[in-house]
């Protein structure tokens, strides 16, 4: 593919963004950036340093503290490093999700998660997913395309992902977290999720994953042909 291009998958929690983002970076030769991960990786460090956490922490005065780099491997996966930790699994843990949101609604994480993703995309292709990224993070990306699938279908993968890892989980439960995990994500004060409106929207709940890679796929390149032009370098590192 020719020419810098910056492609912005949002959508909420469990609509697959990560895992075809994936794919579609290995098949188009992208680099993919987890923003979420980033976002757990700060979680993460927190924790470490607090223990659980709430809102009265000052999350902006020991953002100086953290060396946050993110590894997009060519088997698919991304190794996340904070402060020469490899965190890439323990950001999976459950404590990361349940102390995430007061991290995540604070304004000096969000500016501080923000710069460092403009910066990593600043001279590469990419393609990064997230809640806010076509409306905050680049609201002037090539391409835009929102992921959405209905909380059943969005819970049924999850549990089949757990189950795939020898994990039970109940339905309900997980179907009350997703519901759970949307409010909060669509009613941040700043960077909420939110469909951009010229973002692409795609339902994925009837759609194969294969489906959803080919299709993304095929509006990148339509994208790149109706545009062949070069984007600029933004940065400077
Ligand atoms: O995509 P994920 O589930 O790994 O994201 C973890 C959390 O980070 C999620 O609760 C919402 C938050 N997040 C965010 O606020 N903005 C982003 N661009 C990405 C994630």
């Amino acid at each position: 593919m020719k020419g810098r291009i910056v492609v912005a998958v949002d959508g909420p929690a469990g609509s697959g963004k990560s895992s075809v983002s994936r794919e579609v970076a290995l098949k188009l030769g992208l680099t993919y950036i987890d923003s979420g991960a980033l976002y757990r990786a700060v979680t993460w460090f927190y924790l470490e340093r607090h223990g659980p956490l709430d809102a009265a922490i000052d999350f902006g005065s020991e953002l100086g503290a953290i060396a946050l780099t993110q590894d997009f491997l060519s088997d698919g996966t991304s190794i996340t490093v904070v402060n020469g930790t490899d965190v890439s699994a323990s950001i999976r843990d459950e404590a990361i999700t349940r102390n995430i949101g007061v991290v995540s609604d604070a304004v000096p994480v969000r500016n501080f998660v923000n710069s460092l993703l403009r910066r990593w995309a600043s001279s590469r292709s990419i393609i990064m997913d997230g809640r806010d990224i076509g409306t905050v993070v680049f609201p002037d990306a090539d391409v835009k395309i929102y992921l959405d699938a209905s909380v059943e279908v969005r819970a049924l993968r999850r549990i089949k992902e757990y189950g795939e890892m020898g994990k039970t989980l109940d339905e309900n439960e997980v179907k009350n977290l997703i519901i759970q995990r949307d409010t909060q994500d669509r009613s941040r004060p700043f960077g909420r999720l939110v469909r951009a409106e010229d973002a692409i929207y795609m339902d994925t709940s009837e759609m194969t994953r294969d489906e959803v890679i080919g299709e993304m796929c095929r509006i990148i390149l339509d994208r790149r042909g109706a545009d062949p032009s070069p984007r600029q370098d933004q940065s400077g590192s």
